[in-house]
């Protein structure tokens, strides 16, 4: 990558601070890496057509700045582990404002250099991508036709495995009856789009996930939480919101819920659907995590249960095999589908009908199963080994959950403790978690901190526990609790 400056000698900015500005954005974003060598101070005054007292001046500051050094001889170089600097910043402050969080999350992650306990995503070493390359190989005569605008619901073969796949989920359905989406995602936005209009409310589990979130904020639409316990939604808290809020629909997450990990009961599952038969809303059930099951067989979906088709049903292969393949499927009452499907087509066409193959080969190959027999194991040690660890470290008072499957334990701290600097004092020793504001619909003055486990081996875990423990301590010997005087 080499260093692009444009000079505008109409500004009010001095040239030379015009160079250092332009030099440190683009070492921010990593378009000139740690160790790029700056050009000789002689050359980029000719090039710019600048004095050569312009650059020097520019090189002093980055230098005085610690953006960049100079070694006699021979040269001035980027130095290592701004980008990275830079991303935290940039990041600390997009947490203010929560909406933003995942996407620099996304970006400082992919540098590396921190210890990720934000994702709940698959390991990315775990992804089974020779079996994916190797069903692409075996689409070679169908590639051409593959390559042009699929049908409106996504590739037949993969419907006709994803039929199969949703038998053992529970649900009996056929290949007509199912939309491949852009991940579960996309299927929850076309829910939204077509259920709910810019000002309605829709019901989610308070906690809950800010993806889902982050939909309805977009589309203008009002998530209005209600409270769970560790059975799931509370149905008195439930008939509540129903009679206050008249939502468009209830958003939940029965299966390892996303970020407590709660596993819904048999009782509250059946009371649900009664509740929302009862008041004739629809029930949106996201079943990403129902695979990912530790203790027992996998949970069936809630929407097994359904007797009246009023669920629909969301999920995809995002946390199972790999979430950059962007498939997810959405099965529903006929009606309601051909309504997710026209709109899909309406904004996107067909998907990528080459994936969806790729994907239906990886199902009728057995990739799938002998994948997921693969991995379970190594997720399960590594839910124990973090479990044993906030054991072991973490400070009296603090609770957490212990879930059967999924990615997450929803751990919470003591309420005597000032952590409102917690959340950058861990990234700051290297650690990334993801904070409260990022799972409540409104303000909540208790501390809660969503701990991943799936991308670290155990003894990283361990040591990743450790070390929040310690911040944790810190953070409670500094508390003092406000004190009035009548
Ligand atoms: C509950 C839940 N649903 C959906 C998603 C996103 O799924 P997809 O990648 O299929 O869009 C996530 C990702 O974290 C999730 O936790």
């Amino acid at each position: 990558m080499s260093l692009s400056l444009q000079i505008d000698r109409e500004s009010r900015c001095p040239i030379y601070q015009q160079i250092v500005n332009q030099i440190k954005r683009q070492i921010s974003i990593g378009d000139l890496p740690a160790g790029t060598r700056l050009p000789a101070v002689r050359h980029l005054a000719s090039m710019l057509g600048v004095t050569r007292l312009t650059v020097h001046n520019a090189y002093a500051e980055l230098q005085a700045d610690g953006w960049v050094e100079a070694t006699v001889g021979r040269g001035t170089f980027v130095k290592a582990g701004l980008e990275v600097e830079a991303l935290l910043a940039q990041h600390l402050e997009h947490h203010r404002h929560r909406l933003h969080y995942c996407s620099d999350m996304h970006r400082l992650l992919n540098t590396g250099t921190l210890l990720a306990l934000a994702y709940a995503v698959p390991d990315i070493s775990l992804v089974p991508s020779t079996q994916i390359l190797e069903a692409f190989n075996q689409i070679k005569s169908d590639a051409a036709a593959l390559l042009h605008y699929g049908g409106q619901d996504g590739d037949h073969e993969l419907r006709i495995e994803l039929t199969e796949h949703l038998k053992e989920r529970g649900i009996n359905t056929l290949p007509d009856n199912i939309l491949i989406t852009s991940g579960a995602t996309q299927g929850l936005a076309l829910i939204t789009q077509t259920l709910a209009q810019r000002g309605d409310k829709v019901l989610v589990e308070v906690p809950t996930y800010l993806g889902q979130m982050k939909v309805f904020n977009v589309m203008g639409v009002e998530p209005v939480g209600v409270p769970m316990d560790e059975e799931g939604v509370i149905i008195e808290k439930l008939i509540d919101a129903i009679e206050k809020h008249k939502p468009k629909f209830i958003s939940l997450i029965p299966n390892y819920h996303n970020p407590t990990g709660v596993l819904m009961s048999e009782e509250r599952r059946l009371a649900v659907l009664d509740i929302a038969n009862h008041y004739r809303i629809p029930i949106v059930e996201d079943d990403v995590y129902g695979l990912l099951t530790y203790e027992e067989k996998a949970p069936l979906a809630l929407k097994a249960l359904d007797k009246t088709d009023n669920v629909i049903y969301i999920s995809s292969v995002s946390k199972t095999v790999a979430p950059g393949l962007r498939i997810g499927y959405i099965t529903a009452n006929a009606q309601l589908l051909d309504k997710f499907t026209q709109l899909r087509w309406a904004t996107e066409l067909g998907g990528t009908p080459l994936m969806h193959r790729a994907l239906a080969i990886f199902f009728r190959e057995g990739h799938f199963k002998h994948h997921m027999k693969r991995i379970l194991p190594i997720y399960k040690e590594r839910r124990d080994a973090m479990l044993s660890a906030l054991r072991r470290y973490m400070p009296t008072h603090s609770t957490w959950t212990s879930p059967r499957g999924g990615l997450c334990i929803w751990v919470k701290l003591p309420p005597k403790g000032q952590y409102n600097d917690l959340y950058p004092a861990a990234l700051m020793r290297g650690i990334v978690y993801t904070p409260n504001e990022a799972f409540f619909t409104e303000y909540s003055d208790e501390y809660y901190m969503r701990l991943c486990f799936g991308s670290q081996d155990p003894s990283t875990l361990e040591t990743a526990i450790h070390v929040l423990a310690e911040l944790i301590y810190e953070r409670i010997e500094l508390y003092q609790p406000t004190r009035i005087t009548v």
